[in-house]
């Protein structure tokens, strides 16, 4: 007998996000036609689709059904179509993030051995590059009150609290003492006094895990660390601006961001799974959106938030295999559609378990 029905709202978005939200959709059923794991989708209206069919980037409808799922799924939104639009598509992410708690924002950066030559660092630098980047999302800068702006200054303020940086630090060493054992904490306590109680909460913090070894770095410095010695990294814990930073320096260092997912968590509720990149509109519609990011979504999904960690193992298996036999998008270097590659990761999953 299958186990219980776990709920997915599933936001396909704007741009390729339809595309390739339904590659992932297709790979999750291959998936589970082979296991016990059972669920059913919800397709909600979010982004410039959510302002096209209920005026709203995140239409009320579209959270109170995220608000009750297991996960919630969501591609890409935004594009050129609503840039004049009052409300943008990307004020409902704001919103979700804010709406689900979603504190914490977790991405993977890892160059496998067939990757590496796609990278635009040298093999041996980049060799074994496997961390995850932390990062703090409802609050710093990107929050903090006042903010202003007139003709002739601005305002901007950082703002952190002791229970907001505990917080995210739980996250971050949880994830470290489950991988290998190493966090750095991504700071600018030289200058900036919200960097100094980060420091001194992850000290406090670092305590309880004696297990877990704990560097700390400069933003600036760190910022070179990621290209001159990606390979000595696990876990990086970093506010919300130096985060929005240094996850995208990284995911540059992989060589393709179509092939990145990412996870937004909170203390309780669903999490939010969504590839690293946007909407894409200039290949939209076309049919060579690269659906790896997606489907590794998928895949992250599956071990977060239903720990059904087998089953992402075989997504991931079958995601290298493809990619080392060259069937890619052009984005890749390859000359394969969104739904060729999506087959050919299906078929090597199908022949996992025929084997
Ligand atoms: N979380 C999100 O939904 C999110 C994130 C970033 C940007 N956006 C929005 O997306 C729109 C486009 O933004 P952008 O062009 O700056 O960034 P983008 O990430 O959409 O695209 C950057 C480049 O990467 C390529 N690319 C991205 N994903 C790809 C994939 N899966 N396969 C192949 N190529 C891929 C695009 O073709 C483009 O050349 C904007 O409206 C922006 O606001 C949304």
């Amino acid at each position: 007998m299958k186990a219980k029905e776990k709920q997915i709202a599933v936001l396909p978005g704007d741009g390729i996000g339809p595309e390739i939200m339904a590659a992932g959709l297709e790979v999750l059923a291959a998936v589970s036609q082979h296991s016990d794991f059972s669920y059913e989708t919800e397709f909600l209206p979010f982004g410039g689709r959510g302002i096209d069919e209920a005026g709203d980037p995140l239409p009320a409808q579209t959270l109170a059904a995220a608000k009750q799922s297991h996960a919630v799924l969501l591609s890409a939104i935004g594009g050129p179509k609503w840039d004049n639009s009052p409300r943008r598509p990307e004020q409902g992410l704001l919103e979700i993030r804010s709406a689900l708690n979603l504190f914490a924002n977790i991405r993977p950066t890892r160059v496998s051995d067939i990757q590496i030559d796609r990278s635009p660092l040298k093999a041996d630098i980049v060799r074994g590059t496997d961390f995850v980047i932390v990062r703090e999302l409802t609050s710093g800068a990107y929050f903090g009150k006042p903010r202003s702006l007139k003709t002739d200054e601005a305002i901007d303020t950082i703002y952190y609290s002791q229970n907001e940086v505990e917080r995210i630090m739980r996250i971050g060493f949880d994830l470290a003492d489950q991988r290998k054992k190493k966090v750095t904490i991504v700071d600018k306590s030289n200058v900036l006094a919200t960097s100094k109680l980060w420091r001194q909460v992850a000290a406090s913090v670092a305590a309880q895990y004696p297990e877990v070894e704990v560097e700390y770095r400069y933003v600036d410095a760190m910022s070179m660390a990621i290209i001159s010695q990606p390979a000595n990294f696990d876990v990086v814990i970093t506010p919300n601006l130096f985060g929005d930073i240094l996850s995208d320096e990284a995911a540059e260092i992989t060589g393709s961001i179509g092939q990145i997912p990412s996870m937004s968590a909170g203390e309780d509720g669903p999490n939010l799974y969504e590839p690293i990149h946007g909407s894409a509109p200039d290949i939209a519609g076309q049919g060579i959106a690269n659906p790896i990011s997606m489907i590794n979504t998928v895949a992250m999904m599956l071990r977060e938030s239903f720990q059904e960690g087998e089953l992402a193992q075989v997504i991931e298996a079958a995601v290298d295999a493809t990619i080392k036999d060259g069937t890619v998008t052009p984005d890749m270097g390859g000359k394969f559609t969104t739904q060729e590659v999506t087959n050919h990761i299906i078929d090597y999953i199908d022949g996992a378990y025929t084997k």
